[in-house]
């Protein structure tokens, strides 16, 4: 059946599509549409209106058909067939017009909006431009500057900032259908194509004011110059010079490199929060959520529930840091308000559900409790005893834990059952990546409610299992392993930090390392069995943290950082504990070529995680290109570490990583078996799931 149908109503055609879920513009309703515009010649129908059913009107192109055969008729044939229709038309926009949506919206004469919509060019998160006149219209309807807001920043606007900026014609305050249509009865309408409106003016300044955006914001992505480069060839007398200029610079964005790995991860991240084989049960309720830790980890969680509506209690076993706390997530609320993130009525809503337990009977009336206290197991276990004493049997008991072991967190409940973990990335109100931790034992009915949390939070839930530090953390271990050696072979850490930079990185592994804390790695090696890292890899770590140097926190770590300021400036101090080192391990240094730090650190990321997913902590390859693009600043454009060595090829991978074995030892350079099958049968890391390897 048809996703789109028409009728005639006092001599409106209206051409209503129904294409669940979100209305993307695919074959069928392209088609659907041209084929209804060409009953709007006859004497019976004087005007057209385009309406969507569902929630929402049209998302934009069709993603999945993206890098396939194009389809007659394409986007742009529907695009001029609305352009051309002898009869005005009118476009109401309920929830987002999107892309491809908007510019449906745009080849229309006239615009109304629910009062609660959205319209945006998002092309961009894509690795890709507006290729359907977006980049000519938008700038000849409202001027150069929203054009280069909407499509270089992404970011969708609201109805009422849509109407100020003339992309639309009117706000609808209820019923979008009865509003359209009263509209077309007291409006005279005529025929009025955008391409036919002025030539927008150039304008340099808002082009130089988006070109850093990009350079600040996008870097290492091609899209946004692109998108610029478009938005600027609007400024000439041709429409058509104008509309062919974009569609040479979207069919090089859809060719290159970057485009397939953002797409890939628009999937991924929706795949991310499905389980491989779905469960049955039903979600528990939840309505109070009780943290347990106020430090910066807690402060965030507090402040990621309170956002998704949940009431929040803080308990902290030392009032003074309960207090403190309490006091910090208000500030994130104040500072939301004042961003006018919120609303005045969600400022005090937040408010008013905030609240301190002031000893553990306090948190009895929660559903969930999510311990972050500090990584410490015995700390962990006194927590999750006492909370285990006053919570209901079915409230779920969840640990922020990095690390630690889920499973022996679980033993210490009478019902093990409803424990798992929850690992927030820091700041946890701010940071899109929930690892969620299925213990061995945790219930069905568990599970659920932590994907629904995960998505009521706004966050991309991903499912992992158990095992020391999960799937980010674990993988972390062998990069921060070669970025250690590196050092002692003969880089500095400026070097290392550098090169991975460049690959695309916000900032390199020692930078990174200052910022978390190098004491929180210290103390977590000193409880490793030394078998199961390369101590060696760590010894300038230690001695910092041995002569008070913890990084940011202490103003000195591997960097320095003046002032308080957050900005490192390499260290005299660490590059002596660098020489000493390589001179007690007998390492004469050598120079190490950027391209080496490259390689040995992301094979080192690939080969961790081809291991963990072969043991089925990760359900599917592509989980681990979400989990390292949205917790570890893996960059976007590159797709992720297992889009990028399939990009690079998987027989390569092995036969590199064998060359580094040859090299350096066997000891931590041995191919992950599961790289060495997809390998062999040519098969690609990014789609791999344990779902097909169960059916094989
Ligand atoms: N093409 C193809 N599929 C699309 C799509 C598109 N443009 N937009 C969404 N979908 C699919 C999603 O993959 C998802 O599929 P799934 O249920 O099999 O996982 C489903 O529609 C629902 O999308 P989701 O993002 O989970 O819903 P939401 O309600 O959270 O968000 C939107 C809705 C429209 C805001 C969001 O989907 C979106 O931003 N879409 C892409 C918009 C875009 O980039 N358009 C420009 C294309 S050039």
């Amino acid at each position: 059946m048809s996703p789109v149908s028409r009728e005639v109503q006092d001599k409106c055609l209206i051409i209503t599509i129904n294409h669940a879920p979100v209305n993307a513009l695919s074959h069928a309703v392209r088609d659907g549409i041209v084929a209804a515009l060409s009953g709007a010649g006859s004497d019976d129908v004087d005007v057209v209106l385009l309406i969507c059913d569902g929630r929402t009107f049209f998302s934009g192109a069709d993603i999945s058909e993206f890098g396939k055969p194009p389809k007659s008729p394409s986007l742009a044939d529907m695009i001029d067939a609305l352009e051309q229709c002898p009869k005005p038309v009118i476009a109401a926009i309920h929830g987002q017009a999107l892309g491809g949506g908007l510019e449906t919206a745009l080849a229309c004469d006239y615009r109304i909006m629910d009062a609660s919509a959205r319209i945006g060019l998002p092309e961009v998160t894509l690795g890709l431009i507006p290729g359907a006149g977006g980049t000519q219209r938008v700038p000849r309807l409202a001027g150069m500057e929203i054009a280069l807001e909407l499509a270089v920043s992404g970011k969708p606007i609201s109805a009422e900032r849509a109407v100020d900026a003339k992309l639309v014609d009117c706000i609808s305050p209820e019923n979008l259908r009865q509003t359209a249509l009263r509209f077309i009865k007291q409006t005279r309408l005529t025929k009025r194509p955008v391409r036919e409106m002025p030539v927008p003016i150039m304008d340099e300044a808002a082009i130089e004011k988006w070109s850093g955006f990009a350079r600040k914001k996008l870097a290492g992505q091609t899209a946004p110059d692109a998108v610029i480069e478009a938005v600027r060839a609007s400024c000439q007398e041709d429409f058509l010079a104008g509309l062919t200029r974009e569609r040479e610079l979207f069919v090089d964005c859809m060719s290159g490199a970057q485009s397939p790995a953002m797409r890939q991860l628009f999937f991924a991240e929706r795949l991310a929060s499905k389980l491989e084989v779905p469960l049955q049960a039903d979600p528990l309720s939840l309505r109070t959520v009780g943290v347990v830790g106020t430090g910066t980890m807690g402060v965030g969680i507090a402040a990621a529930m309170l956002g998704a509506g949940y009431d929040v209690i803080m308990s902290d076993a030392n009032t003074d840091a309960l207090t403190v706390g309490h006091d910090r997530v208000g500030a994130i609320i104040d500072g939301d308000l004042a961003k006018g993130r919120i609303t005045g009525a969600e400022h005090s809503g937040r408010h008013a559900k905030l609240s301190k337990a002031q000893d553990w009977a306090g948190l009895s009336a929660c559903d969930l409790v999510v311990e972050a206290v500090f990584e410490d197991m015995e700390i962990k276990k006194l927590v999750f005893g006492e909370l285990d004493k006053v919570l209901r049997p079915d409230a779920i008991l969840a640990s922020n834990t990095s690390y630690l072991d889920v499973d022996a967190l679980a033993q210490l409940s009478r019902n093990p059952e409803r424990v798992l973990g929850l690992h927030f990335f820091s700041p946890a109100h701010i940071m899109k990546l929930l690892e969620i931790v299925r213990g061995e034992q945790t219930s069905d009915a568990v599970m659920v409610t932590a994907l629904k949390l995960a998505k009521s939070l706004r966050k991309i839930g991903v499912v992992c299992g158990v095992c020391h530090g999960f799937i980010g953390n674990r993988m972390l271990t062998g990069y921060a392993r070669e970025a250690g050696l590196l050092v002692l072979e003969g880089a500095s850490p400026e070097q290392v930090d550098k090169a991975l930079k460049s690959f695309g990185f916000p900032m390199g592994p020692f930078t990174m390392a200052d910022m978390a804390g190098l004491d929180i790695g210290y103390a977590n090696r000193r409880k490793l069995d030394p078998r199961q890292f390369e101590a060696r890899a760590f010894h300038v770590h230690d001695q910092l943290v041995e002569m008070g140097r913890k990084g940011q926190k202490t103003q000195a770590g591997f960097y320095r950082y003046e002032g308080g300021e957050r900005i490192p400036s390499a260290d005299a101090a660490t590059s002596k504990i660098v020489t000493s080192v390589r001179s007690r391990e007998g390492i004469v240094p050598r120079d190490v070529s950027d391209a080496e730090i490259v390689e040995r650190c992301m094979l080192a990321l690939i080969n961790e995680g081809a291991l963990l997913l072969g043991e089925g902590i990760a359900q599917r390859g592509s989980d681990i290109n979400v989990v390292y693009v949205n917790g570890y600043g893996f960059p976007r454009w590159r797709g992720g570490p297992f889009h990028y060595a399939d990009a690079l090829g998987l027989n390569q991978i092995v036969s590199r990583i064998e060359a580094l074995a040859d090299q350096h030892g066997s000891r931590w350079w041995h191919v992950a078996p599961l790289l060495r099958e997809l390998a062999e049968v040519d098969r690609s890391l990014s789609d791999y799931s344990s779902a097909i390897s169960q059916s094989n």
